[in-house]
């Protein structure tokens, strides 16, 4: 038998008087990206306890002359010439394609790449599956953004043999179906969710279920097939839930969600997005409004639930800076099953 090797930890960070500068570039500066410009700020004195300095090089727009609420000296531009300047790339811009065409070539330099992007990340994996195999693709904002699902389905869940998933991922959908268990019915609900910002215009990525399925796609990836196709995802949305079915559910304890589902069936997986009515008491009923949640069940590490803010500027931001905080201490990004 060979002589056991001592274990090496890796090597602590000295503190040191002298910062490392980073360079940050940031696409977007919505409801995500002007969040993760506040909470930098906000997080400076940690960046600097793990001797960095964050320097944000650009921050790209459609309109970079409109009034916008975000620190003094912002780089604002509607130029992506400054992503050759920098290290780190954090896309807050949504769409599909777009993003990608932006991000293909900080990828293939070696960079890496932070996003909260579900879409690009559920339909174009073709393009992006080799980056987050090599660690280069932080993503924990892009399901339950806040709320940490990804570190743990990329980390310490898979010790644990993975059973079946159900999740509340879509706060739109949740806002409406419960403005409808109030006797709204549901064009009422929704007109008053896109009033609230809450829903897009069109609403029919919220609605139509395919947001929840982005999510559930993502999800597939690290306890099911890392190479899990959005387009496996059997897709329901809420249009078509009246305000008899939901009364018809509440007369016997229940109450309807759309709920993603992913489990084995027979030998390979079986996922879905579906209005399903669960009882009253289930942990996703129970959750409270407007969080988004999640049961998870394993072999050995049993049932687990995850609950919190799935939307929202700050929330999301926290996730988002928190992936580069673990990019710059050279932690990889979330690597999918291989
Ligand atoms: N909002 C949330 O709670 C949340 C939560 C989790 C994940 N996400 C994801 O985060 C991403 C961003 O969401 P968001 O809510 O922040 O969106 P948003 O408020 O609509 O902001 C999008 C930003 O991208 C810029 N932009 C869009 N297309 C552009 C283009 N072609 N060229 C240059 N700039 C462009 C916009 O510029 P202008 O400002 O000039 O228009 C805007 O600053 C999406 O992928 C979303 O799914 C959002």
């Amino acid at each position: 038998m060979p002589a056991a090797q001592p274990f090496v930890p890796a090597p602590r960070l000295a503190p040191s008087a002298e910062l490392r500068t980073v360079h940050i570039g940031l696409l977007g500066c919505g409801t995500v990206g002007q969040n993760v410009l506040e909470l930098l700020s906000r997080r400076r004195d940690i960046f600097a306890d793990i001797g960095v300095k964050l320097e944000v090089c650009g921050v790209l727009v459609r309109d970079a002359a409109r009034e916008r609420d975000v620190p003094a000296g912002t780089p604002l531009t509607e130029d992506p010439g400054f992503l050759n300047e920098c290290s780190i790339v954090v896309e807050a811009l949504g769409g599909v394609e777009g993003p990608l065409a932006l991000l293909l070539p900080i990828l293939r330099s070696g960079r890496a790449v932070v996003t909260a992007n579900k879409a690009m990340l559920a339909e174009r994996w073709d393009a992006l599956r080799g980056y987050a195999q090599a660690g280069q693709l932080y993503y924990e904002s892009a399901v339950m953004a806040g709320t940490p699902i990804i570190g743990p389905m990329s980390t310490v869940l898979r010790a644990s043999a993975f059973t079946r998933l159900q999740a509340v991922l879509n706060g739109t959908c949740a806002y409406i179906l419960t403005q409808m268990e109030g006797g709204k019915p549901y064009a009422q609900a929704l007109s008053e969710a896109q009033a609230l910002g809450y829903a897009e215009d069109p609403p029919t990525l919220d609605v139509g279920g395919f947001d929840t399925a982005h999510k559930l796609a993502v999800l597939a990836r690290f306890c099911a097939d890392g190479d899990f196709p959005y387009s496996a995802v059997q897709i329901q949305g809420i249009e078509n839930v009246t305000l008899d079915d939901v009364a018809a559910a509440k007369a016997v304890g229940e109450r309807i969600k759309l709920v993603a589902t992913l489990e084995r069936v027979g030998g390979g997986w079986h996922a879905s997005v579906a209005p399903t009515r669960l009882p009253e008491t289930h942990p996703i009923c129970t959750a409270g409004a407007g969080r988004n949640s999640m049961v998870y069940v394993g072999e050995e590490c049993g049932e687990l639930f995850f609950a919190g803010g799935g939307a929202g500027g700050l929330v999301t931001a926290s996730a988002v800076v928190g992936d580069i905080m673990d990019c710059v201490l050279g932690f990889p990004g979330h690597v999918p099953l291989h």
